[in-house]
């Protein structure tokens, strides 16, 4: 189904052409959602950008152009309003016509993209062997949302996580494992090394205090870069016991399997780019280093910055690495959308290697590489989230404190209202309900922005949180089991009809799904779909508290059935986009 807004800017651009001629054929209409309700539905500003150009007066041009427009299908005859606006209502016939074609369709009228790209989202990172902190929180809810709804619109993504799997903190970890664990490397089965965090802080302990173990662990890191086969053997047991760790955290997020392809992977290319680099004429050698000096980078002094990409020992760095991957993403994988969810602490890093991706012709004007920044998360006294030590909170931990919250919530709900349910329906309502509510937080919020993580709000029931969200649809399911309807046999000629004005700001916001997510889609914060979906839970329950829908006569019951399961699917399929799960009862 092709989407209302997209219908109508067909529509103006043969008017701007009927009516102006054919020099008109590339200009925006301009069009947008009205800017409020009492002047319809969808507003165009064109005829005052077109004043100029055609000497004439706005209002002129509106009536001229409206003369042309052929919206008769869609709306009721267009108005002209202050100094040249053409505001457009949508017919109630036109939306019921929408909605009963949207009915049977399990993607709710989003058509995928005509012109689908191989996109690649970068995945959360972590720097292998210490433990998921709450820095990781964002990027994994971030880059799992754009991946799914990228994916969903029709782009064919690959999710790839560029894990710090290389440098010198491998050596204190690969020596540790030498003594402490000495079987795991002559073993062939996978033995219990404890959990990761454990055995870092061992690790890191004996690193600290031990002088000679200090020296093993540097000599450890000589032999993992010389390529030692035995080092490498224990460098991959760290590397998979990390690896283990992390994606029981992914799973309790309910985070979609993804590529680990990382930093290491880069290391037989590195040489090939500083290479490739040198034969551009790009490398200037300064104070034994090699560089590339920046445009539009300088140094306090104003002088322009360099940037490192092989140190004066011949090691590379970050950035190194990062430029490989450029390289590998557009030569071999063929991504033609590349887009990095990291904290805007990296800002300058993402210009910096983008700019000497350009410059190296390794992005070409075909690919696009995103660097897609997030602000910090912050505890309650807006200070950076922490631990009582000041430490950065585990991930796990802060996971489960809110299912732990959202269960004692749960539990008071059913003590009060005198219900029994088992253990596995609380334990999975609060697995949902804590893991949703969380996410939820993280995604309502513009993704640019620092925001302050607070459980008691993120588990409100009331305000833009993801209780709010999952009871809008459970409400709904309470109305298919108490009136013993069900949604998917409603019969085939049920019908659609919109009298009264709820209905009407219902069907019409149900309608703007695909608008919404080609929005996502391109400029990938995804608060915009949150803020949709909370409107479709409002305009729902202004909907439901004001016409009867189980008591309605027919034909008029059915139609509200209708509208009841739509909003019902597009919770469903809205929420699922953002990684939530919905809930049948809570
Ligand atoms: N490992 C990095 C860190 O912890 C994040 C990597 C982000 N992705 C990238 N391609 N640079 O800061």
């Amino acid at each position: 189904m092709i989407s209302t807004i997209t219908q109508l800017k067909t529509q103006f651009e043969n008017a701007l052409v009927a009516a102006f001629g054919s020099e008109f054929a590339e200009i925006d209409p301009i069009l947008v959602p009205a800017s409020n309700p009492r002047f319809g539905d969808y507003q165009s500003n064109v005829a005052m950008s077109l004043t100029k150009k055609l000497g004439k007066s706005p209002r002129a041009i509106a009536e001229q152009l409206v003369q042309h427009l052929d919206v008769a299908d869609l709306c009721q005859p267009p108005e002209i309003a202050g100094p040249g606006f053409i505001n457009l209502t949508l017919k109630p016939e036109y939306l019921e016509t929408q909605l009963n074609s949207i009915q049977s369709d399990p993607r709710l009228g989003v058509a995928p993209v005509s012109h689908p790209k191989r996109v690649i989202v970068d995945y959360p990172s972590p720097n292998i062997a210490k433990e998921m902190h709450v820095g990781h929180l964002r990027p994994a809810v971030i880059g799992d949302c754009i991946a799914r709804i990228l994916e969903f619109v029709g782009h064919d993504v690959q999710r790839i996580s560029h894990v710090g799997d290389w440098g010198t903190p491998f050596g204190m970890l690969i020596a540790h494992l030498r003594t402490a664990y000495p079987e795991a490397l002559s073993s062939t089965e996978n033995l219990d090394l404890g959990d990761l965090s454990t055995f870092y802080r061992e690790a890191k302990k004996r690193f600290d205090t031990d002088a000679e173990f200090r020296e093993v662990a540097r000599q450890s890191v000589v032999q993992l870069q010389a390529g030692d086969e035995e080092t490498l053997r224990a460098w991959r047991i760290v590397c998979e016991l990390s690896s283990r760790s992390y994606r029981k955290i992914y799973d309790l997020m309910g985070i979609l399997p993804f590529i680990e392809r990382g930093e290491s992977f880069y290391n037989p290319f590195l040489p090939d780019v500083v290479k490739e680099l040198e034969q551009q004429g790009l490398l200037v050698e300064d104070a034994g280093a090699k560089c590339v000096f920046l445009e539009g980078f300088t140094n306090k002094d104003g002088k322009p910055l360099p940037l490192i990409v092989q140190k004066s020992d011949g090691g590379y760095n970050y950035a190194t690495t990062d430029l490989a991957a450029i390289r590998y993403r557009v030569q071999v994988d063929k991504a033609q959308r590349v887009i990095y969810p990291v904290g805007a602490e990296q800002t300058n890093h993402f210009a910096q290697i983008f700019q000497v991706g350009k410059r190296a012709g390794w992005i070409t004007d075909e690919v696009e590489f995103i660097h897609a920044p997030f602000g910090l998360v912050l505890g309650e006294d807006g200070q950076k989230l922490k631990t009582r030590s000041g430490e950065a909170i585990p991930l796990k931990e802060l996971l489960e404190e809110a299912i732990a919250r959202a269960r004692t919530d749960l539990e008071t709900r059913i003590q009060e209202e005198g219900r029994q349910e088992s253990e596995t329906f609380i334990e999975n309502v609060a697995r949902v309900v804590g893991i949703g509510a969380v996410k939820y937080a993280d995604l309502s919020q513009n993704r640019t922005s620092n925001y302050i993580f607070s459980y008691d709000k993120m588990l409100a029931l009331q305000g833009n949180t993801a209780p709010y969200m999952l009871y809008a649809y459970v409400r709904v399911q309470g109305i298919s089991r108490k009136g013993q309807i069900d949604f998917e046999h409603l019969g085939s000629d049920a019908q659609v009809s919109l009298k009264e004005e709820p209905e009407l700001v219902l069907a019409k916001h149900l309608l703007q799904l695909s608008e919404t997510l080609a929005e996502v889609a391109q400029d990938l914060l995804p608060n915009r779909l949150c803020q949709y979906l909370f409107e479709l839970s409002q305009k729902f329950n202004q909907f439901y508290d004001r016409c009867p829908v189980l008591q309605a006569e027919e034909p008029l019951r059915t139609s509200r059935l209708i509208l009841c399961d739509l909003t019902a699917r597009t919770l469903k399929l809205g929420l699922s986009l953002l990684g939530i799960e919905v809930l049948e009862r809570m």
